[in-house]
Formats: C-alpha cells, structure tokens, sequence
C-alpha cells in the first residue's frame, strides 16, 4: 500500500492478507532492505503502545528511525503539519506513523502531490486507528481461527473511539455479529447500523469477544467528567468479577488500552487467564511491521524476501 490511512480502504482479503504477513514476522520472517532506509514517528497526540510499538517494528526490519519531538518542534513557531512532514520528507525519511488530533488529518497529506513519503495512521481525533484494528483482527483469529459468525461486543466510550469504528467496520465486513454495550447515550444512529446495543449482563453470557473501550476523558465535556462515578460506571457497565465468571469457558477480553482499571474492567481481571489485553500490544509490533513492509514494498525498497 502506497499509505494506510483507513481500514475503510482495505478489502476483507487486505485485512487477512495482512494478519498473515503479520504471523511470519512473529514467527521470524525477516526483509532485506535495498538501501539504508529511514522512518520516523510524529505524534502529535499522547501514545505510549502505539509510538513504541511503530518504533519497535520499524527496528525490527532494519529501518533507521528518526525521533521527533512535537513540543520541542517548529511546531511552537507556527509551522503546518504539512510542511513538518515535508521536511521529513526533504532530509531522506522514506516512511512515518502519525497520530494527530484531528479526524482525517491525512486527507490533505495524502492528496498533497508534493507528498511522497509513506504515511501509516497511528490514529486520527475519534476517526480511524488501522494498525489498532489490524492486531485486534490478529489476535481474535490467532484465537479462534475464523471470523465467520463469531459474536463480539464493543463496550464503553463508543462516540470518541476510533477503535470503535474501525472494528466495528471491519469485523461486519468479516462475517463477525457485532453487539455494543455501555452508557446508551454513546449508542448513537451510527452504531445502531452495525448492531444492537445489550445490557451486559445479557453480553457476557453469550459473546465470543468481549471488547471493552476506555472511558476518554479528555474528549469528554466538563460537565460530564465532573458527574463521572468510577464505581457507579464499572457497577453498571464494566467486567465485574462476577460478570466474568458469567462469560463462556471460551471467550476472551480485549481492551485496545491504556486501561482505567477498577472501571472498564477489574483491576483483578485485566491479565486473568481470559484476558488478551497484553498479547494484543505484543501482536501490535508485527501488525506494523506489515504495515510498514506493506509501504516499503509499494516503493520498491525491499529485495525478495529470505
Ligand atoms: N491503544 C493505543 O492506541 O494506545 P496508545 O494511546 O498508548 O498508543
């Protein structure tokens, strides 16, 4: 892929195709690079699993990475996201992950004929976070093999979560049900598409996934941080220790992380044996190294592989 941006842009073959190159590098596979080749990272919103992890892979297949420091940046002098990544591009960096703010902050990048280098979404505002949807995809079918008629429940922040949409896009597209759970008043039109909203005594008895969300507060208003009980929110919505033991002997949890422990989920149940909360993070350094091999391929930096 020239960019990855979007899961919106990727097919149901896309999506396996890069679950498998994903599996060979866990399993050792390794790339040759052309020449010394170059990478950087620009987040320009807070991340800790998602810049280390970029970090982390681009390592693993040889690249050379360049940091970047946002507060510390041209940024503070007024210069544009678009001439940031310009001047990346000026000084030889041939790929990048970026995290921004702004939903679809990539649109005009992308279609900037002035831009060449590799973009991969390290997560846009609410709008898409593809490489967190490509290891979840990994981990459920490292799990259960298959997508096809599996039922998987979203839970929590529905409206500010760009993992929301992503899996909730891509796991109808390959053959999951899907179910959503939480405060009704992040169920809106746009979910009600993709599947019903259940209590979550009615979710834990019958999924096959149960994925909870963070509550972000930090794009939440004032007012609604100010009237946010913990306990009233894991009483009435979260993964309670007695909610676990109502789940079935096969199913799992997910939490795209970081996790508000004591209210999405029990502190007690975050690395219980049905939890793949820290798998998935492990999963997502090989995602991105697809990811990432999937942008050197397009540009021809790569030898046959070995
Ligand atoms: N899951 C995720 O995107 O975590 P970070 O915000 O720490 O990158």
């Amino acid at each position: 892929f020239e960019n990855v941006v979007s899961m919106e842009d990727l097919s149901a073959q896309d999506v396996l195709s890069f679950i498998h190159e994903a599996s060979d590098f866990k399993a050792g596979k390794q790339i040759e690079l052309k020449r010394p080749t170059y990478a950087a990272n620009l987040f320009f919103e807070s991340s800790t699993r998602t810049h280390t992890s970029f970090e982390m892979a681009e390592r693993k297949l040889g690249l050379q990475v360049v940091n970047f420091d946002p507060s510390n940046s041209s940024l503070n002098k007024g210069e544009s996201m678009g001439d940031t990544i310009k001047t990346f591009q000026a000084i030889g960096v041939d790929v990048m992950a970026i995290r921004a703010r702004q939903n679809e902050y990539y649109k005009d990048l992308i279609a900037d004929p002035n831009i060449h280098v590799g973009i991969a979404n390290g997560g846009d505002g609410s709008g898409q976070h593809p490489s967190q949807s490509l290891l979840d995809m990994m981990t459920i079918y490292e799990e259960f093999g298959h997508f096809e008629g599996l039922k998987v429940a979203i839970v929590g922040d529905l409206t500010h979560s760009r993992v929301a949409r992503s899996n909730m896009e891509v796991l109808t597209m390959l053959g999951a049900h899907v179910y959503f759970g939480g405060p009704k008043k992040w169920y809106t039109e746009e979910f009600a598409k993709y599947g019903e909203w259940l209590p979550i005594d009615d979710l834990v008895s019958q999924m096959d996934v149960m994925m909870f969300l963070r509550v972000q507060h930090e794009r939440i208003s004032d007012d609604e941080n100010g009237t946010f009980s913990a306990e009233k929110y894991h009483a009435m919505y979260g993964l309670t220790e007695a909610r676990e033991q109502m789940m079935p002997e096969h199913s799992i949890i997910m939490h795209p992380a970081p996790v508000n422990r004591g209210v999405e989920i029990a502190d007690s149940l975050v690395e219980c044996d049905k939890s793949r909360i820290f798998p998935q993070m492990a999963n997502g350094v090989f995602v991105r190294m697809a990811i990432m091999t999937s942008m050197l391929r397009y540009r021809g930096l790569i030898n046959e592989e070995y």
